[in-house]
């Protein structure tokens, strides 16, 4: 039988059952699909915080926990045991591949990873200081330019092949935005190196010297990718399924998830946390600071804290705690004053009342921006590296919907608080 809860109208004075739907794990959702038809009346959820878009088969999250599993695996056991090949293999078909799946996989996303050489000219296009984010939207927007070949959405080979070439040339193209702002010339990919490797050497290699891999670095660098691979329906990602559910190109849409992720409240938080960091300059002004962010009349807040999701620690930043730790005695770098006032600021926050009564603890994005600051990375690059990291959830979302056949395309409704209908003024007689 089927669950249902009723909606008592109090102004017709009558109710409707409306049904009650489950997934696998998680809240029941009450499915309100017939309810305009029904009742004349729409829903108001400002921020989706009480919405479920679709359904997923992707990535639990509970938020109360602090779990996070991709296709039923751990975020833990992942980071721990797997690599970011494998979990982009899993994110994409939904289970881990067998030795020869993953050779193959590999060897696939290895063999897309230079771009055409056109899309070369389009850097030089930007202005030398431009924002890696600005690049990174106009030249993935610009892919679809390129590759026709992979554009028809209803074809499963097509999006596969676009899949692939999304999540293999992002690192080579995050690379040459930095190289691009620092003058230095774009290196090549180079086949014989891990994704990471290959993304770190592009970015920090010349051509006048051999690059020497840092086994620490590249680990941490891997895991940075894999916690930022997917996180369900978050505002990018919705924003990726909503521009793909009017059937636009892959490309095209993986451009506007970009475009959303740049925003501080979301990806470009991690580049946020460095700039606060810069703003508080010292221990000292720790308390006065967090007395801002808790300060109703002050738009400051305390970047690197909260989630909209999380109100436990977030699983993602537990395990980019114990990286930040590994990355920073590798590099012996614990002393430097910035990464040390972060850790006295994350200390003194997570025993302030104000924090611990909102379960404000610090997200993974408070860690992952000190670790690439340690790495070398400008604090501009940061966002960069997520959209590079989130491309695979991205892409893996939007191939879901495609497949997915009650999907239409998303139109929300509105509150209209305007004016009431009015006759036009002649502009000679407006005053
Ligand atoms: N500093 C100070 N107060 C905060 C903060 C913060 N970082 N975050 C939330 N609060 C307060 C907020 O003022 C509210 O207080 P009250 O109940 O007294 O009005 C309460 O905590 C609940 O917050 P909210 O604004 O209702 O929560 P939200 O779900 O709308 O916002 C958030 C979530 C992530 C946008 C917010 O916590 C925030 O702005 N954090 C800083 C930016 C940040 O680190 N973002 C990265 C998120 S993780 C990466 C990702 O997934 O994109």
């Amino acid at each position: 039988m089927t669950e249902k809860v009723t909606l008592n109208d109090a102004t017709t004075n009558s109710g409707y059952d409306l049904p009650l739907m489950s997934g696998s794990m998680g809240p029941k959702v009450i499915d309100i699909r017939r309810l305009y038809a029904e009742t004349g009346h729409f829903t108001y959820d400002p921020g989706f915080v009480a919405t479920a878009s679709c359904e997923s088969k992707i990535t639990y999250i509970d938020g109360d926990e602090g779990v996070l599993l991709h296709r039923g695996y751990s975020i833990d056991e992942l980071a721990e045991h797997s690599d970011f090949m494998e979990v982009c293999y899993l994110l994409l078909h939904g289970e881990l591949p067998n030795r020869d799946e993953k050779d193959t996989f590999v060897s696939n996303i290895t063999n897309h990873t230079m771009i055409h050489e056109q899309l070369v000219q389009f850097f030089r296009g930007f202005r030398r200081d431009a924002h890696p984010m600005a690049i990174m939207v106009g030249v993935v927007g610009a892919l679809s330019a390129f590759y026709h070949d992979s554009l028809d959405i209803d074809d499963p080979h097509h999006r596969m092949i676009a899949s692939h070439r999304l999540i293999a040339k992002m690192p080579t193209i995050a690379a040459m935005a930095y190289k691009y702002s620092v003058g230095q010339p774009f290196l090549t990919p180079r086949n014989d190196q891990s994704y990471a490797e290959n993304f770190l050497r592009m970015t920090f290699g010349v051509p006048a010297e051999d690059w020497k891999p840092n086994p620490v670095l590249t680990k941490a660098m891997d895991r940075i990718f894999i916690l930022h691979a997917d996180h369900e329906q978050n505002a990018s990602t919705s924003t990726v399924r909503l521009a793909g559910s009017s059937g636009a190109n892959p490309f095209a849409c993986i451009a506007a998830g970009i475009a959303c992720l740049w925003g501080p409240s979301h990806g470009g938080a991690n580049e946020a946390v460095l700039n606060m960091l810069d703003e508080i300059g010292s221990v000292d002004n720790v308390a006065e600071m967090l007395n801002r962010a808790k300060d109703k009349d002050d738009p400051f807040r305390l970047m690197g804290f909260g989630h909209r999701v999380y109100k436990n620690y977030d699983p993602r930043a537990k395990v980019m705690q114990q990286t930040c730790h590994e990355v920073l005695d590798e590099l012996g770098v614990k002393n430097e004053p910035m990464l040390k006032l972060a850790m006295e600021l994350e200390k003194i926050a997570l025993e302030d009342s104000y924090f611990v009564e909102r379960q404000l603890y610090p997200n993974v994005d408070f860690y992952s921006g000190i670790i690439l600051k340690a790495m070398g990375f400008p604090t501009s690059m940061f966002t960069s590296i997520f959209a590079l990291a989130r491309t695979v959830g991205w892409i893996a979302q939007w191939n879901e919907m495609v497949e997915d056949p009650v999907q239409k395309i998303g139109r929300p409704r509105q509150i209209y608080t305007g004016e009431g209908p009015r006759k036009y003024v002649p502009l000679h007689q407006r005053g």
